[in-house]
């Protein structure tokens, strides 16, 4: 079972008066989860890795979950570590390696965070989760609170297109538009609600659900049969992917597991990047900018007010870095995976493809070192990212003179 030692204020040191509190008392910081796992031996990580069990719970242990009874899955995990020969060839780069999270049961990782904060909900008694979003972290809250047998709230600002949301909507939630801003008008009614009707907080202001994107390093040393990569590369928005990744190779390391650490580069959108700008900067904390358009709109984030530091700091300790990518970057990123890898990775997704072929220009990463690029979100998600001519899709004539022609005329470019 996954013991919880400690539930701390990671500032000042405050301990949660309950496991249903997620903030600290004094200085309002996300309490910081200890899973206790120093009691783990090397046959019980063989067993975990031997189990017939695919999903993220075979590392059950790792999570802060009490009973197995609890557990709220939809297959989450396991997902392929496809070794990018054709894109690396493209890269110079021997061992290029591509998680595609693609895969995952509503298409984001964001199921690897929600499987754990829908147990977890489960296990404290709640019946309605909620979260604020426009993409990938609603329908995924809405998807594991119908398996659990929970009510969900989604709250969305004015003007989100429907497309964004009715995902969410088809798996039962409870979608509220609201006449306001994301980060303010939006942002204040959700916290408030939260406190009115006792919801459950399912954004990266919830311990539990940051504590599942851990399984991104177990699942990569065992992919890899315990090789630790030189370089992970993870598209960065609110930051909890570097920052759990980071926490989950370190356990694996306390535990003799493996000997070295990866180092960890956040790729994010020019037009959304306060954790570039801060790494760069040399900043001790994030400084919160207004996020402009982007392509990646499921990165957009101007304030990743929980966990930014956090993953700051991950990005500083583990010698790594951070990169800020144009909307061009991204989109060949994006038709460089789809037409040579066969992955087709939303644009927020391909930011870590941009990013290491921009490490790989410049000479930060090296023709033989071992790369892994998360592909976070898969291209369904946002179709209308396919550019093309409107003449491509004019129907020709049922014979095959047209279809010479047609094909002729994709030959020559027309
Ligand atoms: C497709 C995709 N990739 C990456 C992220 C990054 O999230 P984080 O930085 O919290 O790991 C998100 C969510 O915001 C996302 O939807
Ligand atoms: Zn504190």
């Amino acid at each position: 079972m996954g013991i919880v030692s400690a539930l701390r204020c990671p500032r000042c040191g405050n301990d949660a008066t309950s496991p249903a509190v997620f903030q600290c008392g004094a200085c309002h910081c996300i309490l910081e989860i200890r899973v206790e796992v120093g009691h783990l031996t090397r046959s019980d990580l063989q067993a975990m890795a031997q189990s017939s069990d695919h999903t993220i719970w075979r590392w059950f242990d790792f999570f802060p979950i009490e009973r197995r009874t609890s557990i709220v899955s939809l297959g989450e995990g396991s997902t392929p570590l496809i070794h990018a020969t054709r894109l690396g060839e493209r890269l110079k780069m021997a061992r290029l390696y591509l998680k595609n999270d693609t895969v995952l049961p509503t298409g984001s990782l964001k199921d690897r965070s929600n499987t754990v904060g829908i147990s977890k909900a489960k296990e404290l008694g709640f019946t309605t989760a909620t979260v604020m979003s426009t993409g990938n972290a609603a329908a995924s809250v809405a998807a594991y609170s119908a398996a659990a047998g929970m009510e969900s709230v989604v709250m969305v600002p004015m003007g989100t297109a429907p497309s964004k949301i009715i995902q969410a909507r088809a798996y039962g939630a409870t979608v509220v538009v609201v006449d306001g801003d994301f980060d303010n008008e939006v942002a204040q009614l959700y916290k408030t609600a939260i406190e009115e009707f006792g919801w459950y907080d399912c954004l990266s202001s919830n311990p539990y659900r940051d504590e599942g994107k851990k399984s991104y390093a177990y699942e990569m040393v065992d992919q890899l049969d315990g090789e630790v990569p030189d370089w992970v590369i993870h598209p960065t928005a609110g930051g909890t992917g570097i920052y759990a990744m980071w926490k989950g190779f370190h356990e694996f390391r306390s535990l003799g597991w493996i000997q070295k650490l990866p180092r960890l580069v956040a790729s994010q959108s020019e037009a959304a990047a306060p954790i570039t700008y801060a790494f760069t900067k040399g900043l001790s904390d994030i400084e919160p900018m207004v996020a402009r358009a982007t392509i990646a709109e499921s990165i957009q984030v101007g304030n990743p007010v929980s966990l930014g530091w956090r993953a700051l700091a991950a990005l500083r300790e583990s010698k790594g870095t951070a990169v800020a990518l144009s909307d061009e970057e991204i989109l060949e990123a994006q038709r460089l995976t789809a037409t040579l890898e066969g992955i087709f990775a939303e644009p927020a997704a391909a930011t870590s493809v941009a990013a290491v072929k921009r490490l790989r220009v410049s000479g930060v990463i090296g023709r033989e070192e071992l790369v892994v690029c998360n592909l976070t979100g898969h291209g369904l998600k946002q179709p209308e990212s396919i550019r093309f001519d409107d003449k491509e899709f004019t129907p020709i004539a049922p014979t095959l003179k047209a279809l010479r022609e047609r094909l002729q005329r994709v030959e020559t470019g027309e």
